[in-house]
């Protein structure tokens, strides 16, 4: 494979934490991955795998340790900061105030979330036509906040504020699309709501994939690959046809013969449903 194939790549991804002290802790230890355009992974494991580090790391919110390698697109990204990541990667959070500004309207969140990491350039757009382009990103939600771009982000519910966070974290048209338990927090009604939003844009907008979930079921029926971490590796890695007919007790054998450890629901904490 030329090393310009392929959406993401990652090469010896390492992350210790308080290194070289009592409380070091080996958060990803040489991660290794290929993603294709338009994959859509789904990502599982253990309370403390690693799953967040992962994104954080592809983020910029820490640089992978020496000799890490992020490439997006076939440029090198190690090394940039956060706010230069955001311009190749789109990211949502568990917590809904964690990706939206409460005591700002829909409208200057998206504008806001336009902008993140671009060039000065881009900012040159009318508001007219900024409007028309968030309104025509809204629309598709069914949840009617084309209609309120003028109202406070705090004044919306959970699942309206996720599946804002989703139009911001695509608006700018990222490569990759990070979802860090994204609908955990949110009713099981919502949540499903949420998902659903989530297929629809990224199979619109094409876009690159990765969604963490505590949740077996979710992690087979959605997207085209499943990933299981432990330990800060990755355990089990599977395509669409290998995860296709499984279910979630094949998923916890598979867990047991990769991790050599027995699956206990306590210490593992993989939710079943
Ligand atoms: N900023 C930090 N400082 C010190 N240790 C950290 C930091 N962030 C994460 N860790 C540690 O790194 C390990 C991996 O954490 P991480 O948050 O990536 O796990 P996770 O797989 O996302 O778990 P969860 O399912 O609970 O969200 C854990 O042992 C965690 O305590
Ligand atoms: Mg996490």
């Amino acid at each position: 494979m030329g090393e310009n194939k392929g959406l993401l790549q990652l090469r010896e991804i390492t992350k210790v934490f308080s290194r070289g002290t009592i409380d070091e802790i080996r958060a990803l230890d040489n991660i290794e991955m290929d993603l294709n355009a338009e994959d859509y992974i789904a990502i599982i494991g253990s309370n403390g795998a690693g799953k967040t580090t992962l994104l954080n790391v592809i983020a910029g919110v820490y640089p992978p340790e020496r000799g890490g390698k992020i490439i997006i697109n076939g440029r090198d990204i190690s090394g940039l900061s956060e706010y230069k990541c955001a311009q190749y990667v789109g990211r949502v959070y568990q917590d809904p105030h964690i990706g939206t500004a409460a005591k700002m309207a829909v409208e200057d969140n998206l504008a806001m979330a336009l902008l993140r990491g671009k060039p000065r350039g881009l900012r040159a757009a009318s508001n007219k036509q900024r409007r028309d382009l968030f309104r025509s990103a809204l629309t598709p939600l069914g949840l009617g906040l084309e209609n309120r771009l003028n109202a406070l982000v705090g004044t919306l519910s959970g699942g309206q504020r996720q599946a804002l966070a989703l139009v911001m974290a695509t608006i700018s048209k990222p490569a990759l699309l990070l979802l860090d338990e994204h609908i955990a927090t949110l009713d099981p009604k919502t949540a499903q709501i949420v998902l659903e939003l989530t297929e629809m844009i990224v199979k619109r907008e094409k876009m690159t994939t990765m969604m963490i979930t505590h949740n077996m079921e979710l992690a087979l029926r959605y997207g085209n690959r499943l990933i299981m971490m432990h330990k800060g590796r990755i355990v089990v890695d599977m395509n669409q046809e290998q995860k296709s007919n499984l279910t979630v007790n094949d998923l916890i054998v598979a867990f047991e013969r990769a991790s050599g450890e027995a699956f206990d629901d306590d210490s593992i904490l993989l939710r079943r449903d």
